[in-house]
């Protein structure tokens, strides 16, 4: 089932998430849901304050870059090195993140903030402990998209948007859009 997703402005985008006790079929429907509405959306990842409900779960899926001659996005998974499509879809509650590395600008959007991209600094690397529906642990280090996604992901979980990490001059030229979608949501 597609989910309506919650639009920049709505406070449920603004709370630090409840961490997750207990996985039974209510979750295991949640993410199928939300898989389902991150697809329908063309998005690569979904926090659960985006469908409104304040808890720490989130959905990601990074399609593999079909450009013929480019080398598979790589990440290390409980030490060993792999392509990230075999951990597609990456499902997950209650994550510890660890960023490293040199700040570097990329432009992100969001499924929660319609029609805006802007470039956020942010590290180039994650150490990220991803606890899974079934109670097992996926130890990942890598770089590339998914660190990229990981920290936007979480930052859903702690009440925070990309737009609130852009520069001073950026926020000011995003002010304006901003006020108008949270007037609209
Ligand atoms: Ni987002």
């Amino acid at each position: 089932m597609i989910l309506p997703i919650t639009q920049y402005g709505n406070s449920v985008l603004r709370v630090k998430c409840a961490s997750v006790e207990q996985v039974d079929d209510t979750t295991k429907e949640l993410v199928a849901n939300m898989l389902e509405t991150m697809h329908d959306a063309n998005g690569i990842g979904l926090a659960a304050p985006q469908v409104g409900l304040n808890i720490q779960l989130v959905v990601i899926d990074i399609p593999e870059d079909e450009e013929e001659g480019e080398e598979p996005e790589m990440a290390t998974v409980n030490g060993e090195l792999k392509p990230i499509r075999d951990i597609m879809p990456l499902v997950f509650v209650n994550p510890t993140l660890e960023p490293y590395g040199k700040q570097y600008l990329f432009t992100e959007g969001c499924l929660s903030v319609r029609n805006i991209r802007a470039n956020v600094a942010r590290p180039e690397f994650v150490k990220a402990s991803l606890p899974q529906l079934d109670g097992s642990v996926l130890e990942i280090d890598c770089g590339g998209l998914l660190a990229r996604c990981l920290q936007h992901e979480c930052d859903h979980l702690n009440g925070f948007l990309f737009v609130d990490r852009v520069s001073s001059a950026a926020k000011l030229t995003l002010a304006k859009k901003l006020k108008k979608l949270a007037q609209g949501y």
